[in-house]
């Protein structure tokens, strides 16, 4: 049988993907390295896809039974990335920028940083849930990983919650 998923390193090792994936964007649009910034983003947007479905599927709805109401803000949090992500893969289309476009990339890519970094903070939340808890956060985790689909696919075509 399959090694399980670990949820909460999972989780967190995704994190650490796209808080340097961020970073390389910002360096890269420092250089006006449009083309560099673009691909990354693009591998972002395939790599948290199937996390931030996880997370709206199966670990906010876990988590309600500590946080409460205060889920519906992380749903909330979603949207303004998702919003963002996509004003700022928009904006990466060009073959060039100007510098007034390429802060504004960069302020956006800023923007999912802070995100990443509170999102990371649900890790030491998720480690008051129970194992079989846990455990079928794991299943889950990795059913949207097979899944695969794209961060802004999943939210044009299957996410309820529209940004
Ligand atoms: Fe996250």
């Amino acid at each position: 049988m399959a090694t399980k998923l670990d949820p909460i390193a999972e989780f967190r090792e995704d994190h650490r993907k796209v808080r340097d994936g961020l970073l390389d964007i910002i360096k890269a649009l420092q250089s006006k390295d449009v083309v560099k910034a673009r691909e990354i983003l693009g591998n972002l947007n395939v790599l948290v896809g199937p996390h931030f479905r996880y997370e709206e599927e199966t670990l906010y709805p876990a988590l309600r039974t500590l946080l409460g109401e205060y889920v519906d803000q992380l749903v909330s949090e979603h949207d303004g990335v998702i919003s963002t992500a996509r004003a700022c893969l928009a904006l990466l289309q060009k073959d060039t920028l100007t510098d007034t476009e390429a802060k504004e990339a960069a302020n956006a890519a800023r923007a999912i940083l802070v995100h990443v970094s509170n999102c990371d903070g649900l890790a030491i939340l998720s480690e008051r849930l129970t194992q079989s808890e846990l455990d079928d956060l794991g299943d889950k985790f990795a059913a949207a990983r097979a899944k695969g689909i794209s961060l802004l696919d999943w939210a044009a075509t299957i996410r309820t919650t529209r940004a």
